[in-house]
């Protein structure tokens, strides 16, 4: 079960604090992208797990409570919830290219920096258009909250416990050069 929360989080905030997270790793990750420097593969590659795990939570937690909870008290916004969820599965889509493959493929990492950029405007659509709408609107933001981070723990440790019991060897593409050093654990 969830662990009480010492400060009760508002759900505006925490996902965006969320978005602010993945923002930066992008940013790191655009950086050695351009800097054409050799060997940055391994930390390319921790890059785009944390970005993936991240964004699997963030995205299921908003579309378990937050979107349904959005959708009842924005009975006229259907057409921006839909393309909500359109964006969601087409980021989820992009992730699932990327998590099958790895950093030391360049066609991943293109994949990976058209990931950035479409959680770039879907981002841009939640700030401007959906959270302004639901600060407006009758929902219980600090109550959405408490689920939201409950369900984030919850998640985010199941993650992590799938990661450390994955075997070695997860991704195909690795090149065994180095030794076939593993890239996760
Ligand atoms: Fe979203
Ligand atoms: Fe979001």
């Amino acid at each position: 079960m969830a662990r009480a929360h010492p400060a009760t989080p508002d759900a505006i905030e925490l996902l965006k604090a969320d978005h602010a997270e993945v923002k930066e790793l992008f940013e790191e990750f655009k950086k050695l992208q351009e800097s054409d420097e050799e060997g940055t593969e391994d930390l390319k590659q921790a890059l785009m797990d944390a970005v993936c795990s991240a964004l699997k939570v963030h995205t299921q937690i908003e579309e378990e409570i937050l979107y349904p909870a959005a959708r009842a008290v924005l009975p006229d916004e259907e057409d921006l919830m839909n393309e909500a969820d359109v964006e969601h599965a087409g980021a989820k889509d992009l992730i699932a290219q990327i998590e099958a493959s790895s950093a030391y493929d360049a066609m991943t990492c293109a994949k990976f920096l058209v990931l950035a950029e479409q959680i770039d405007h879907h981002v841009e659509e939640e700030h401007t258009d959906m959270f302004p709408k639901l600060r407006k609107s009758t929902m219980d933001t600090k109550a959405i909250g408490v689920k939201l981070a409950a369900r984030k723990e919850e998640l985010t440790a199941e993650m992590e416990k799938a990661i450390a019991e994955a075997p070695e060897g997860l991704r195909p593409s690795m090149p065994p050069k180095d030794g076939g050093r593993p890239l996760r654990g």
